[in-house]
């Protein structure tokens, strides 16, 4: 069976690291031969790389690959490929549940899809999910953007969130050496890239993990050290950074992203909750006022940067003056964007197992309320960015208004303008914003920053 002139098609469900796995694994494919399709209907192969992170992704996948069962059964040579959180996850018993499946992949092993499949060609049902060393990624990755990349820095996680499945699915924490990551980011400048985006679940634990030497009283090999290090790469314009970890975060990080001035002036880092007694039954490691004080001291170099975060409504035990205290804190800061999400009791982690979880109808009425603040304080804070110029780097085209190109301004703002994608795809553009709503902008291009 060879692959020439077959066709593959990978849908990611989760978060950005499983983004970056699939474009990896979509360049393993391709330098098989496969050709991509957007069609997860008539392709040959299919990738489902998938997510565990809460009930509802977990389902999700489940309906997809119902459909493909049933497929393979006029279709006996479609290979059927789980990879991801809810394979590592499940792992052999998935067999049990979907004989279908050729290939079973937990995330450790993404880089070594052409292996896996070899052994699939030739007539096993393949399961990867023990931990493993994860080997340096040699292929070339098909990338959704030319203009954007991410770059994973550091793999897994080594805290113990007590909601949380990413340690048992991404297993413990695995930086990659500065230069492996300095060769990828300088590959992707030749490519003409000009933003990078360095990825980690816990970025503030890069380098932890490293041999490395003890300079002025601390480890040589930390994210602040890593961005002093690529920061120079020719033709990257702007660097970005996720996610951060409120127990870990330090002002030293803060005063390198205002010395080094590709470092974009945005912070994503979750709060999760805004109580003390819940954070602590979280396990998160730090208290509101000490988010609070990361807040003041962005703030006190730069004014002006987003922040941006996750929350959890409806934690086992949560109670509403508790739950009042995550909406004060919303309030408080006055956040860019805040990811929400109603509590799932996810398998093998320690809070799905309490007794005290809430009832459906109180977690989605918590839902609603905080949505409707964040997207009030989203309002608010983009009304700082109306009649100003801003510089908007250029990825796309508006696929619901072809006259319009789309990019986004240092603080992650989706920003969209009238123009041409031909001349403006990977240029960074000074755009006078004319309209601000919560999570997008509309501005007019002007020749230069005023
Ligand atoms: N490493 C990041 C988050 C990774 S998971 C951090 O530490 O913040 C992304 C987000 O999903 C989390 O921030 C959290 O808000 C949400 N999440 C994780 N587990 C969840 C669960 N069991 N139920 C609901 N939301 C969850
Ligand atoms: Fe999950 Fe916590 Fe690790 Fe984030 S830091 S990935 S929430 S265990
Ligand atoms: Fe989901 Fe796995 Fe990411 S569970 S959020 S895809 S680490």
């Amino acid at each position: 069976m060879t692959p020439i002139d077959r066709s593959y098609h990978i849908t990611t469900f989760g978060c950005q690291m499983n983004k970056a796995d699939s474009e990896r694994m979509g360049g393993i494919l391709e330098d098989m031969g496969f050709q991509w399709s957007d069609d997860p209907f008539t392709a040959d192969l299919v990738l489902y790389n998938t997510c565990t992170i809460r009930d509802l992704a977990e389902q999700k996948v489940y309906s997809y690959l119902g459909k493909q069962t049933r497929r393979k059964k006029d279709n006996p040579d479609l290979v059927l490929i789980m990879a991801g959180c809810v394979a590592q996850q499940e792992g052999e018993a998935l067999l049990r549940r979907i004989p279908e499946l050729d290939l079973i992949m937990g995330p450790q092993h993404a880089n070594r899809l052409e292996d896996l499949l070899q052994q699939v060609f030739s007539g096993a049902q393949v399961v990867a999910t023990e931990p493993i060393h994860i080997i340096e990624d040699i292929t070339k990755p098909r990338r959704d953007s030319s203009v954007t990349a991410w770059v994973n820095v550091i793999y897994g996680c080594n805290e113990r969130c007590t909601y949380c499945v990413v340690p048992n699915v991404r297993g413990v924490e695995q930086s990659r050496t500065p230069e492996a990551i300095r060769a990828e980011i300088k590959e992707l400048a030749r490519q003409g890239y000009k933003e990078v985006t360095l990825l980690g679940q816990n970025i503030d634990a890069y380098g932890r993990d490293l041999p490395g030497s003890t300079v002025e009283g601390r480890h040589s090999h930390t994210l602040t050290d890593l961005l002093y290090y690529i920061h120079d790469i020719e033709g990257i314009e702007r660097i970005r950074f996720a996610t951060s970890h409120p127990r870990y975060f330090t002002e030293r990080l803060i005063k390198a992203c205002t010395e080094l001035p590709k470092v974009c002036e945005h912070f994503h880092v979750p709060f999760q909750s805004g109580d003390n007694d819940i954070l602590k039954a979280m396990s998160r490691g730090y208290t509101h006022e000490k988010y609070r004080r990361i807040v003041d001291t962005i703030r006190k170099y730069m004014p002006d940067a987003s922040i941006s975060a996750d929350a959890i409504v409806g934690f086992p035990g949560e109670t509403e003056e508790q739950f009042e205290r995550t909406l004060e804190l919303i309030a408080d800061v006055g956040f860019d964007m805040v990811n929400t999400a109603a509590y799932s009791p996810r398998p093998n982690t320690p809070a799905a197992l309490w007794a005290n979880q809430l009832s459906e109808e109180i977690k989605l009425d918590r839902l609603q309320r905080i949505n409707h603040l964040v997207s009030q304080t989203a309002i608010e804070r983009s009304g700082r960015y109306f009649d100003r110029v801003e510089s908007v780097l250029v990825e796309e085209r508006n696929a619901k208004n072809t006259d319009q190109v789309l990019g986004r301004t240092r603080g992650n703002r989706l920003t969209f303008f009238n123009g041409d994608i031909e001349e403006l795809r990977g240029k960074v553009v000074p755009v006078k914003i004319t309209e601000a709503r919560a999570f997008s902008l509309t501005g007019d291009r002007v020749t230069k920053i005023e």
